[in-house]
């Protein structure tokens, strides 16, 4: 019998000695280096040692090791089969670590707690991929970026504090260390303050659960037809020190000067026409919106330790400003020029505000309309050449850009997912992204804190929906802001984050199924060829809408098709609005021709008024100027919530040297990517 044993032992040795153990994790280590010699395994004997880390430190990594290796009881000495994280000298603010595991021992050596809570997390995700074991591995790992942040929206569709704290245990998994609160909005004023009970009183509550229901309105908390939430501040303490002990800073966001219909609403004296209903934005005017503002950050400062504090400023239409008394005269008596002037008076007064309190402020790229505060830091969402923009003005930037960062788009195919509010982000676009390229000065690339992936809710009402949108996408996300540059690579981070998502998944997230994604339009992923294809269009006193110029006037003949949104840049819109701009453009064969089809493909998506053409005329010329008509096409259009797309196109024979496409629809985008002539 004690022979078999020793047979099974040494086999057992050998395979455990020869097996191959996977470290694929996320975000990628710096340098992970396998030993090749086993695994450590965790039992009942494993003991966890922390020289020099303080109480304090020492139960949050405690708890960090319960949490993703099981109960290991503390040990106050070195001995064998033990976990030893240990506090060296050095950087306090330095979140890197170096990791050493062999059969017998595991060590981990940090200058700052964050660093071992970090190393704590790399050893939960080996352990998850190899079934518990922790294969005999050498990592020495430091983030690129500061700054790892999320945000998510609680105002347009409230999420409660259980939710909260679970995503802050998966970000804390993927070495992120910024949660971004959006808690004010339009939709609902979403945190306790005592000196305006109004906000949650009324302003948290509205008639319609979700913010597709909502309506505008608002109800008084009592009333059996009010939906909505807020966090105590009690909730609030408890989200704060949850995320402190998982290395996280809770950003509050409180929106300033506009996105603030429900304060208006409860407090209609803060407006400029003195009611409710009417605007989206504070009087700057006004001496009373200063002190509110004020006395809702002196709660806010007190309840949240961030030295961010985030004030908004994004999307202020300011159109009340201009014919109010109070603003006008406010712009007199400061000399202020316009109302971008008048919004940037507002965020630099808050700015000194906040600063008096030994906070900084951080806003959306708008606080610089207007003159940039000194101290604020810009988190760049419209699109990186503001974040750059500001960086090279010496301010801190954090990226954010809606193409890349804005969970709130469709990661798949738009008709097999959730309704979500537009535009096309799958992972591998998401994990393309990088903040602070090469290509930027080194004195603008150093202002470059990170990057922030921000979930607005508007479309995502339920928990399960906001986890869906959130993973895999915030694996990527957090790889931009950990891992180098040089050493990203999608194919590689692909295969590991399909392992880290079905751990989450396993742990009982709701992510998006990566191993069923299907990936872009196929027309996107193939050029086409045509005989039109590099041909020279003449665009006949038509432009398209600026924002929707895509390739230019090479868009239509370079072989390009547009993918599932009409905003990738491959499709090119054209607004007739006040003045004639319908889509009227004419294709210069060169010689004449012989032509069987002519034909385009429209998208349509009614909710941002992407329409397909009311009608189609195609028509030919060999002098260019005087043409005959091949096909006129009328449609019915109806609307439908969908993404469609549609080809409108003739076929016959003709020879020509000049095709003519006029495609028409008043009020509304139409938006083609190709004019394909066979
Ligand atoms: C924003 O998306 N309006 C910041």
């Amino acid at each position: 019998m004690r022979y078999i044993i020793s047979i099974i032992i040494v086999v057992g040795t050998v395979l455990s000695a020869t097996a191959r153990y996977s470290v694929d994790i996320v975000p990628a280590p710096v340098s992970i280096a396998e030993g090749g010699k086993g695994a450590f395994t965790i039992n009942d004997k494993t003991t966890l040692y922390m020289p020099g880390v303080p109480d304090s430190a020492a139960a949050t990594l405690a708890a960090a090791v319960t949490a993703r290796l099981g109960d290991i009881q503390p040990s106050d000495r070195r001995h064998g089969n033990q976990i030893e994280l240990s506090l060296t000298a050095g950087e306090p603010d330095d979140e890197g670590y170096t990791l050493s595991v062999d059969r017998k021992r595991i060590t981990a050596s940090a200058t700052s707690p964050a660093g071992l809570f970090y190393a704590v997390q790399t050893l939960g995700q080996l352990a998850d991929r190899n079934g518990g074991l922790i294969p005999d591995v050498t990592v020495t790992d430091s983030p690129r970026f500061a700054y790892r942040g999320v945000m998510i929206d609680v105002s347009r569709n409230f999420r409660d504090k259980e939710f909260i704290k679970k995503q802050i245990d998966a970000m804390a998994a993927l070495k992120l260390n910024r949660l971004h609160l959006h808690l004010t909005d339009g939709a609902g004023w979403r945190i306790e303050i005592d000196r305006y009970p109004r906000l949650t009183e009324f302003a948290a509550w509205r008639p319609g659960e979700t913010w597709k229901q909502w309506g505008g309105r608002y109800l008084e908390h009592t009333d059996p037809e009010a939906h909505g939430g807020y966090y105590t501040k009690d909730d609030i303490r408890e989200i704060v020190d949850y995320a402190a002990r998982h290395y996280i800073t809770v950003i509050p966001e409180i929106e300033m000067p506009a996105h603030s219909e429900e304060v208006l609403a409860a407090y209609p004296e803060l407006s400029c026409a003195g009611e409710p209903y009417k605007q989206p934005e504070f009087c700057v005017g006004n001496e009373q919106t200063f002190e509110f503002l004020q006395n809702v950050l002196d709660e806010i400062i007190e309840l949240f330790p961030s030295h961010y504090i985030h004030i908004g400023g994004d999307e202020a239409a300011k159109v009340a400003w201009k014919s109010c008394e109070k603003c006008q005269k406010r712009m007199a008596d400061e000399g202020l020029k316009d109302v971008d002037e008048l919004q940037s008076y507002l965020i630099h007064r808050i700015e000194r505000y906040v600063n008096a309190k030994g906070r900084d402020i951080i806003g959306w790229d708008e606080i610089m309309q207007g003159g940039l505060a000194p101290n604020a830091t810009v988190l760049s969402w419209r699109g990186p050449e503001h974040g750059i923009k500001a960086a090279s003005q010496g301010h801190k930037t954090v990226m954010a850009p809606g193409k890349f960062c804005y969970l709130d788009g469709y990661q798949d195919v738009p008709h097999t997912q959730p309704e979500a509010i537009g535009g096309y982000l799958p992972l591998e676009l998401v994990y393309s992204y990088d903040p602070a390229p090469d290509s930027l000065a080194v004195d603008t690339r150093k202002n470059i804190q990170g990057i922030e992936a921000t979930m607005f809710t508007e479309y995502i009402a339920t928990d399960g929906h906001a986890e869906y949108m959130l993973y895999p996408r915030v694996l990527a996300t957090a790889e931009i802001g950990w891992t180098p540059q040089e050493q990203r690579e999608y194919t590689d981070f692909r295969r590991r984050a399909l392992q880290v998502n079905d751990d989450l998944r396993g742990r009982g997230y709701n992510a998006f199924d990566l191993h069923a994604e299907i990936g872009n339009r196929p027309e996107w992923e193939t050029p086409v060829d045509h005989l039109a294809r590099g041909k020279r269009v003449i665009y006949n006193d038509c432009r398209w809408a600026p924002r929707y110029c895509a390739a230019g006037e090479a868009t239509f003949t370079d072989g390009l098709r547009g993918g599932w949104f009409y905003n990738d840049m491959r499709w090119q819109g054209f607004y007739n609005g006040d003045t004639d701009r319908d889509l009227d453009v004419t294709i210069d064969m060169e010689t004449p021709t012989d032509i069987t089809y002519i034909g385009a493909d429209f998208i349509q998506l009614c909710g941002p008024n992407v329409w397909f053409p009311e009608k189609v005329i195609i028509s030919c010329s060999d002098d260019g100027e005087h043409f005959t008509m091949l096909t006129t096409i009328t449609t019915n259009l109806m609307r439908d919530n969908k993404v469609a797309f549609r080809t409108f196109s003739w076929q016959g024979n003709v020879r020509t040297r000049y095709v003519r496409y006029q495609a028409f629809n008043r009020w509304r985008f139409v938006f083609t990517d190709e004019i394909i002539i066979r």
